[in-house]
């Protein structure tokens, strides 16, 4: 008998966790069924009010290097977004056109108050800790390319970046056509999943469930929101372009690719449930980015960038890290939980997937569940 897996959530988590169960080793034993309230749909159909607490269409999104530091922080999430990269390499080459939704292109920052992790990419040795981790097309630059004094600090490097709703919907077809069911359904814990209704009697029985809510039950209580307002606009920029201020403050550009403009961003804000977006926060953001990056409006005749729309989001934060770990509930009901990516769900989402598949893996063998 194969084993029943339900993943809850449809966002890139609960996606990429479900296409890679089916692209496992182990697969020809999985049924899989992908339960969630919310599935991707185009980008411009979806209700900002009504699917806030959706997080994957809000996201940019892109992927940024963040170097681990000296005492090792970031060590495992590094390696995640290393495999991440990996497969979107892969996946950017196998899809032809626009069927994945990926890009590569240079990732572009600028800091104006470096971290030590930054000050050792460049001081002695910083050759090795720069090979160490993986970085392609890795360049440190020079002061004259920095856009203003108060820049203290810049680099560039290989990296991608998704549209995220063409990106995810490419997941979900990949999934369906290897076999992967799809139910929409609300469920008020991990646990009620093991006894939900499936209407076509398909998989009564639940072996193991995956728990990829984000923002979800609400019963953690280490999960918080971190609320991010940007900005989309009609025009394109050649390189996802990050400056961190001196103030926290961050101002960022996420091409979409695909017809789908640039993210302009990008406000963190914990705690903050705040749904609508605030038109002096947007007219800033996309003024400190021309400012930065005068390049985008570059050969376009305008002096503003066109707005399209205002986008907020909640990034599903979680003190103390994301979780991704097994959990045996009363009754021997085994979860594995997956949430808690925070502003970094799209970067860390193969290596999260590689991690759900092994966890899930060791549990039907009879192993410890430690990943
Ligand atoms: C403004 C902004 C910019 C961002 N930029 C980037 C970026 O550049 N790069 C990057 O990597 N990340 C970025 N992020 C973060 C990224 O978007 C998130 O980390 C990621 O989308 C989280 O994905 P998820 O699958 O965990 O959650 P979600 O996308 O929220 O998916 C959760 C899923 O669970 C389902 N669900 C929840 N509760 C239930 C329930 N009770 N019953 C049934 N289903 C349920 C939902 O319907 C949904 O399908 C950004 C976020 C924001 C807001
Ligand atoms: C499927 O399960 C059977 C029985 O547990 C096992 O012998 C077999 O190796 C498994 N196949 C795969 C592909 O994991
Ligand atoms: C989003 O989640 C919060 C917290 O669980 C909830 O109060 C709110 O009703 C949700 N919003 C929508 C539109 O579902
Ligand atoms: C599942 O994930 C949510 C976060 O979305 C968390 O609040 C909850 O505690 C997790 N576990 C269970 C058993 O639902």
């Amino acid at each position: 008998m194969p084993k029943h897996i339900v993943v809850i959530g449809a966002g890139v988590i609960g996606l990429s966790s479900a296409l890679l169960l089916l692209q496992s080793e182990e697969s020809a034993n999985y049924t899989v069924t992908l339960l969630a309230r919310d599935f991707p749909a185009p980008f411009e159909t979806i209700d900002p009010l009504a699917h806030i607490n959706y997080t994957s269409p809000w996201g940019g999104a892109h992927n940024r290097w963040v170097p681990p530091t000296a005492s090792g922080e970031g060590t495992r999430e590094h390696a995640f977004a290393l495999a991440t990269f990996a497969r979107m390499r892969a996946l950017a080459d196998e899809a032809p056109g626009a069927a994945a939704g990926i890009t590569f292109m240079k990732g572009v920052e600028y800091l104006e108050n470096p971290g030590a992790e930054y000050a050792a990419l460049e001081a002695e040795g910083g050759e090795y800790a720069r090979w160490a981790l993986g970085m392609e097309g890795f360049r440190i630059l020079g002061r004259e390319e920095f856009p203003d004094e108060r820049v203290k600090w810049g680099c560039e490097y290989d990296t991608w970046c998704v549209n995220p709703m063409v990106y995810c919907a490419f997941l979900l077809r990949r999934f369906v056509l290897l076999g992967g069911r799809v139910v929409r359904g609300e469920v008020r814990g991990a646990v009620e999943a093991f006894s939900f209704p499936f209407k076509d009697g398909i998989g009564e029985k639940v072996d193991a469930v995956v728990n990829a809510t984000g923002v979800g039950f609400g019963d953690d209580e280490n999960v918080f929101i971190t609320r991010g307002q940007t900005c989309l606009v009609a025009e394109p920029c050649d390189a996802t372009v990050t400056r961190q201020n001196a103030d926290g403050s961050w101002t960022f550009s996420v091409p979409r690719g695909f017809d789908g403009g640039t993210v302009i961003g990008g406000t963190k804000e914990p705690d903050n449930w705040d749904a609508r977006p605030s038109a002096e926060v947007r007219e800033q953001l996309l003024e400190r980015f021309v400012a930065t990056y005068p390049k985008i409006l570059e050969g376009t005749g305008r002096e503003k960038l066109t707005v399209v729309r205002d986008i907020v989001g909640r990034r599903p934060t979680r003190k103390g890290g994301l979780r991704l770990e097994g959990e045996v509930l009363p009754g021997g009901r085994f979860v594995m939980h997956a949430y808690g990516l925070g502003g970094r769900g799209f970067e860390l989402s193969w290596g999260v997937a590689e991690g759900v598949v092994e966890g899930v893996r060791k549990y039907f063998a009879g192993e410890e569940v430690k990943v």
